[in-house]
């Protein structure tokens, strides 16, 4: 091994995880770095490793491990050689969690130096059970510990949270845990353009592609409730953000590690409206109102009753490092059309 900072991304190969690769080649610290990608499928790997062998993620050093999340023997051993983990795949996979925990416990031991884990959840943790039929009240201010305290062990995402935090709080890591809101936009870039990465995000294809099977869009109760979003760039400066403030000693770390990605809220009923106006501008639906998805609805496709529900939260914590997002929630709004063109494959 180099004596360069070993530097292990899960999840670079997604939607989030590519356009966060992209600004680490480009990273001061690019060149005392060596990059290691876990990469699932045959396809990403032989695009992955042409794309660096041809030089378009610039002179930098990357090595490529083929492995899933299942492969927990494979996360422990390449956790276990990390200074720094970048953890972008799943905010649900316990064995995946405990294994790169694993693996960063055995490089504490072994080299006496506290390695970094920045792990990605989700404002989910936070959402409750709208339905959309009310606008929530409580905000949750990353600045401010005791507002995660609150959150009930059973919040999706908070399983794999808690044991992150947990291993912080044993001191054989430091945890940053980013918590992205709806991501959306599209993502652009060298890995995007050699099919390494992940194109789309899941809420606004979510409602179109539903829309275009149920013939017009949907939305959940009234559509009252109310989500942050942050647009996918900014996701991926905040991780940079909260790279440079661990690099800094400026960020904060387990219990008072939490960074929420948000740079807005908007309706349900909001998004909705504004998607059934772009499929009707598309030609693939004749209302401009959306209708409310029927209970069956959302029994086949528990993922829909999601979308009726309020998380709301300030990403102060980021912002207080420099995070500047640019994006807000009228580019979301915007930027639905485009997205519907790209997804069906028409155009206005
Ligand atoms: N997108 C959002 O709106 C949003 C919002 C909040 C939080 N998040 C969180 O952000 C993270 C990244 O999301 P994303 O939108 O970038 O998702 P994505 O596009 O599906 O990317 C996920 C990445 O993880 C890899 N991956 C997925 N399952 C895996 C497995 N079992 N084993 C190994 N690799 C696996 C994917 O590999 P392939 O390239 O082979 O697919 C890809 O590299 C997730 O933790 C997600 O929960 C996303």
């Amino acid at each position: 091994m180099s004596g360069k900072k070993q530097v292990f991304v899960i999840g670079g190969t997604g939607y989030v995880g590519a356009s966060v690769i992209q600004r680490l080649v480009k990273h001061r610290t690019a060149a005392e770095s060596e990059y290691t990608v876990l990469v699932r499928s045959e396809d990403k790997e032989r695009k992955l490793a042409e794309l660096v062998k041809s030089g378009g993620l610039g002179n930098v050093s990357i090595k490529l491990v083929r492995g899933s999340n299942a492969d927990v023997d494979v996360l422990e051993a390449q956790a276990a050689k990390a200074d720094v983990v970048f953890s972008i795949a799943s905010s649900d996979d316990v064995p995946a969690i405990k294994a790169v925990l694993a693996g960063l416990k055995k490089r504490y031991e072994q080299t006496g130096v506290t390695p970094i884990l920045i792990h990605t959840s989700g404002t989910g943790v936070i959402m409750d059970k709208a339905e959309g039929n009310f606008e929530g009240t409580k905000y949750y201010d990353d600045t401010i510990p005791e507002h995660f305290d609150t959150l009930a062990d059973t919040q999706i995402h908070r399983d794999v949270d808690l044991l992150v935090i947990e291993a912080d709080s044993q001191g054989y890591l430091r945890s940053y845990i980013i918590i992205p809101s709806l991501i959306y936009g599209f993502a652009t870039g060298p890995l995007y353009d050699a099919g390494v990465g992940n194109l789309h995000s899941i809420a606004v294809p979510l409602l179109v592609r539903n829309g275009v099977s149920r013939g017009e869009v949907g939305v959940l109760g009234e559509g009252l409730s109310k989500w942050p979003a942050v647009h996918v760039d900014d996701t991926a400066d905040l991780f940079i953000t909260v790279y440079d403030g661990v690099i800094s000693g400026r960020a904060g770390h387990g219990r008072e590690g939490y960074y929420f990605a948000e740079n807005g809220h908007y309706t349900w009923y909001g998004l909705s409206k504004a998607t059934a106006e772009a499929m009707v501008a598309l030609g693939k639906s004749k209302s401009t109102e959306p209708t409310p998805f029927t209970t069956a609805e959302c029994e086949e496709m528990p993922l829909l009753r999601a979308l009726g529900t309020n998380a709301l939260c300030h990403a102060n914590r980021g912002r207080a490092l420099g995070w500047k997002p640019k994006y807000t929630v009228d580019d979301l709004y915007k930027s639905v059309k485009p997205e519907a063109e790209i997804l069906l494959g028409v155009s206005s």
